[in-house]
């Protein structure tokens, strides 16, 4: 349980590891906004925590717009008053394809969402924890970032843009309690990221991969 009442943001919310992370969250004590560029989705998967008579509620959110990131930290603000926890999960792994065919404009939206969307939220959150003088930041990531997945020239790239921003703003705030956590593959998000590389590859990946690995940086 968290030791006092705690407001978290958690992007891309409304399924897979960070609808998750919402639910760990709500157990817990916390409020959590469940913010998705799927409104509908953010709203059911808000509800069905609500349901267990945890606090949850519903943000649309798009990472890839700043105004959007900014609006989503009003709205959090402006209802709950404070704004604890940011976990930025918010991930596409886009197209797999060789890059001598990769479409320009799909490069663009893959680093959009994954990159830029951190640090546009980042960005929205910081002045208010600043000002309290607290706040959690957790940047999910991927080994992807790191390894270097084969026709993942986008993703990898983007991931591996997360994990230096991360420890941009770390070395920046003076490591103030800022965490980075790699994820193994999910059984059904792994299939879907990595639909695109081989078997052998996926399993040499996940022999790189321990699960809930903590890098501080
Ligand atoms: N699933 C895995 O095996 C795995 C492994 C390593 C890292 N990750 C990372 O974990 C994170 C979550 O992965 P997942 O498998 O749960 O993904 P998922 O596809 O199940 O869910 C992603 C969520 O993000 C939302 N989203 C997409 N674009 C958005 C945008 N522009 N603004 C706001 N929300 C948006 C989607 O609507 C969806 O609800 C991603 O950042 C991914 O890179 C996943």
């Amino acid at each position: 349980m968290l030791p006092d009442r705690r407001v978290a943001l958690i992007t891309g919310a409304a399924r897979g590891i960070g609808a998750a992370i919402a639910g760990r969250l709500a157990r817990d004590g916390a409020c959590v906004a469940v913010a998705d560029l799927d409104e509908a989705e953010a709203a059911r998967e808000a509800e069905r925590i609500a349901t267990a008579g945890r606090s949850a509620f519903p943000v649309g959110l798009d990472v890839a717009n700043p105004a959007s990131a900014r609006a989503a930290v009003a709205a959090v603000l402006e209802r709950e008053g404070q704004l604890d926890i940011l976990v930025n999960n918010a991930g596409i792994a886009g197209l797999a394809s060789p890059v001598a065919e990769y479409p320009e404009d799909e490069w663009r939206r893959i680093l959009a969402i994954d990159l830029d969307g951190v640090f546009y939220c980042c960005k929205a959150v910081l002045p208010h924890m600043l000002e309290r003088g607290s706040g959690r930041i957790v940047n999910i990531a991927s080994i992807s970032g790191k390894e270097g997945n084969p026709n993942m020239a986008a993703y990898s790239s983007a991931i591996a843009g997360v994990h230096f921003q991360h420890r941009s703003h770390l070395r920046h705030l003076g490591g103030s309690g800022y965490v980075l956590k790699l994820p193994s593959s999910t059984r059904s998000g792994g299939r879907r990221a990595y639909g695109g590389c081989t078997r052998a590859w996926r399993t040499w990946m996940a022999s790189r991969s321990t699960r809930s690995r903590l890098m501080s940086c």
